[in-house]
């Protein structure tokens, strides 16, 4: 697009305070069409005549800025008058944000360009620049991390100068993403009173995004929230997990009925703490509003077992939560950052729960536009000066777009991002200390692994098997890559070949079960069957429970369903001891905790630092539900669902269970439930299906069908 807008800024600073930019102008009828282009260094909100021009929320979003900066455009057709106001407000956002490595004092910017269409075809521009002037907004004080300060009081501020920043418009793009938006509203389930004597709110569910109130108060009355996840073993508002972000909301009343809500920033919570509050608080007064991508739901799951419905909720709630525009590890401590290795574990579930793909896809135009000149990739996107890089966590770079790929059948991600995956490998072959392995660098390892010595987060799993399995595997995806477009992948082929050689000289035996679960993923052992029976062992050792962290967890069930151990894989899932799965469903999560124990047996938390109530990377596990209890797979060479195998594993003891997957060619649905004469399954596809059951295979035209064993 055609910029003549220029950024603006107020010409003296407002400290705290966020600004509104403003103008009025004229417009002579009949107009034709009229369309806002808009952008801010922060997040904005504009008003057009007094009301909203979208239900965007946070715009414009998280992006590396300084290569990727995203505007929004409008049609605001309708909301033309004759005279008119035109008020872009803009708190700090992402942009100057707590992370931010921008020189200090950046300033709030802004940049926008309505073009007015008349019905006689002349075209008239409304642009910003010197002539638009500046007020101080009801935001008093914006920031993501701790929260916002209203004043509903403020009202017609005195108009006051712009200044034109330098600054162009080449590193501009068009939304690339989901929108972010209001998705769902929460009720509190009830008020309390705490041990301490705190007034609390509990919404029953954690959320991610803000608290509206609504409420008739004097001018001058005061609230003040305090957000928590959890509450502590006494039953008292528990905040320290949050490490640095206050996460905190005030409101100063005007006169009469009124709702607010805030308008620059987003919390995770489940309980809120009246710090302050006029008057006997009712439980009409709150209400908690999930904001989150505006991705559409496409997967359903549904089985006999109370507590796995839950879990999958958990997941669905986590991936919401944590789907703010850039998938974030989580979304209340000083963190909620674009780790890359949380939203690799998850990428596959997450292609089942909802349709992501343009939400991944216009983060790994991140992942790319941060991508070191090295071929490094940054553990978290945006990088905001990061410069590490890590095994399984880099891998995002290979690993997501081929899973988009597989999901959605689109070529385009994978055409998009060749460079990037292709930077990757040359990163990992270039840094290594040894040829055709990945050694002497430093990872986050097993991160979590339960089997970490004592005092580290780091499982005990080598780093360097760790870093060279995943090099592996990489390097197989790129082969494949380049021959699905129509490249030559020689060089890649036998890249392949010789690490998979090195690999099997070098680590001849497996320490720990995510060195087992790694050599069976990506086909690394010489001997499947004695690597799994290892596998099986060393979980049963254990107590039948899992030791695996972030990077072994992901494929554990899979591979043990793969290679003959599905009821064990069931036992894991459906362990409801610590460490497992349904431990903290049992425990009341209603998200997925960063730790099996993140409140521990006693009531204790797991520590005050790293303890995040809403991390959905052990959320992961649905995709195996997904994949290998209701059986509904992708098929490598008729990518998106153009043909489906569908392999169910039962188990009596969830009693019967159903899944379905909307895809691009019709919804695939598969049930099972045993009945008093036994197995019954339920298959619907709308496209050519492979089907496995009970050992037997069947080539399926598109239909309904019923078996039964
Ligand atoms: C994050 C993780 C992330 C890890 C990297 C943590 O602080 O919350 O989820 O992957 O750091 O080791």
């Amino acid at each position: 697009m055609n910029w003549s807008a220029k950024w603006i800024t107020p010409k003296e600073p407002m400290g705290t305070v966020a600004p509104e930019f403003y103008r009025e102008f004229a417009c002579k009828a009949p107009l034709q069409n009229a369309k806002l282009s808009v952008t801010a260094m922060g997040v904005y909100e504009v008003m057009f005549n007094g009301s909203r021009v979208s239900n965007y929320v946070l715009a414009p979003g998280w992006t590396v800025y300084e290569k990727r900066h995203q505007y929004q455009q409008y049609d605001v057709t309708d909301m033309v008058k004759e005279n008119n106001e035109l008020v872009i407000l803009v708190g700090r956002g992402w942009y100057r944000g707590p992370w931010h490595q921008l020189p200090k004092g950046v300033p709030a910017g802004v940049i926008a360009q309505l073009e007015l269409s008349y019905a006689d075809g002349t075209v008239e521009v409304i642009a910003t620049n010197e002539d638009w002037q500046v007020r101080e907004s009801v935001v008093r004080y914006s920031n993501l991390y701790h929260g916002e300060n209203a004043d509903a009081r403020i009202e017609n501020m005195p108009l006051l100068p712009v200044a034109v920043l330098d600054k162009g418009t080449d590193n501009l793009i068009l939304q690339e993403g989901e929108i972010i938006c209001e998705q769902e509203r929460v009720r509190p389930r009830r008020i309390f009173t705490t041990p301490k004597g705190e007034t609390v709110v509990d919404f029953g569910q954690e959320v991610t995004g803000y608290v509206e109130l609504s409420l008739d108060a004097k001018a001058g009355d005061e609230v003040e929230i305090s957000c928590a996840e959890v509450l502590d073993k006494f039953g008292n508002f528990y905040t320290e997990n949050y490490r640095a972000a206050k996460s905190k909301f005030g409101y100063i009343c005007r006169d009469g009925k009124q709702n607010y809500k805030p308008k620059t920033t987003f919390f995770g919570f489940r309980y809120i703490r009246l710090d302050k509050f006029p008057g006997e608080p009712a439980l009409d007064n709150f209400t908690a509003i999930l904001v989150c991508s505006d991705i559409k739901r496409t997967g359903y799951m549904r089985c006999g077992d109370a507590l796995i419905n839950r879990l999958y909720e958990n997941v669905l709630w986590g991936q919401r939560c944590n789907f703010l525009d850039v998938p974030t590890d989580c979304p209340q401590r000083d963190e909620r950052l674009g780790w890359t290795g949380d939203a690799q574990v998850f990428a596959k579930t997450a292609c089942y729960n909802y349709n992501v793909y343009k939400f991944f896809r216009k983060w790994l135009g991140d992942v790319a536009a941060d991508q070191l000149p090295t071929g490094g990739i940054t553990n978290f996107v945006p990088a905001i000066g990061d410069k590490g890089s890590s095994a399984a966590w880099g891998d995002v770079a290979t690993i997501m777009p081929w899973q988009m790929y597989l999901f959605y059948g689109n070529k385009e991600v994978l055409q998009r991002q060749f460079e990037s995956m292709k930077e990757w490998c040359r990163f990992i072959t270039e840094d290594t200390k040894d040829e055709y392995l990945w050694t002497g660098h430093g990872h986050f390892g097993d991160w979590l692994g339960l089997d970490a010595p004592s005092g580290s987060y780091k499982g005990s799993t080598r780093e360097d098997f760790i870093a060279s399995a995943f090099y592996a595997n990489t390097v197989d995806i790129l082969a494949k890559t380049a021959a699905v477009l129509g490249l030559d992948n020689t060089e890649y082929v036998q890249l392949y070949e010789k690490i998979v050689a090195k690999f099997r000289e070098t680590f001849p035996t497996y320490t720990t079960q995510t060195e087992d679960v790694l050599a069976l993923q990506f086909n690394l052992t010489t001997d499947p069957a004695a690597t799994a029976a290892e596998l099986a062992k060393r979980v049963r050792d254990a107590g039948t429970a899992l030791q695996t962290g972030f990077v072994g967890t992901p494929y554990l069930l899979f591979v043990l369903s793969k290679h003959g151990y599905t009821e064990l894989a069931y036992d894991l899932l459906l362990r409801q001891e610590y460490p497992g799965w349904l431990y903290p469903v049992k425990k009341g999560a209603t998200t997925i905790w960063e730790h099996w124990d993140g409140i521990m047996e006693n009531g204790d938390f797991w520590s005050a630092d790293m303890n995040s109530y809403n991390h959905y990377a052990y959320g992961s596990v649905m995709g195996w539900v997904y994949e290998e209890a209701a059986g509904i797979q992708t098929v490598e060479e008729k990518p998106g669902f153009a043909q489906v195998r569908i392999a169910p594993n039962p188990d009596k003891r969830l009693g019967w269970l159903e899944a379905s997957v909307e895809t691009e060619h019709g919804t695939i649905f598969s049930g099972w439930y045993y009945e008093q004469e036994g197995l019954r399954y339920e298959i619907r596809t709308p496209v050519q299906a492979h089907v496995v059951l009970g050992g037997k295979e069947y080539d399926l035209q598109p239909g309904k069908y019923l078996f039964f064993e």
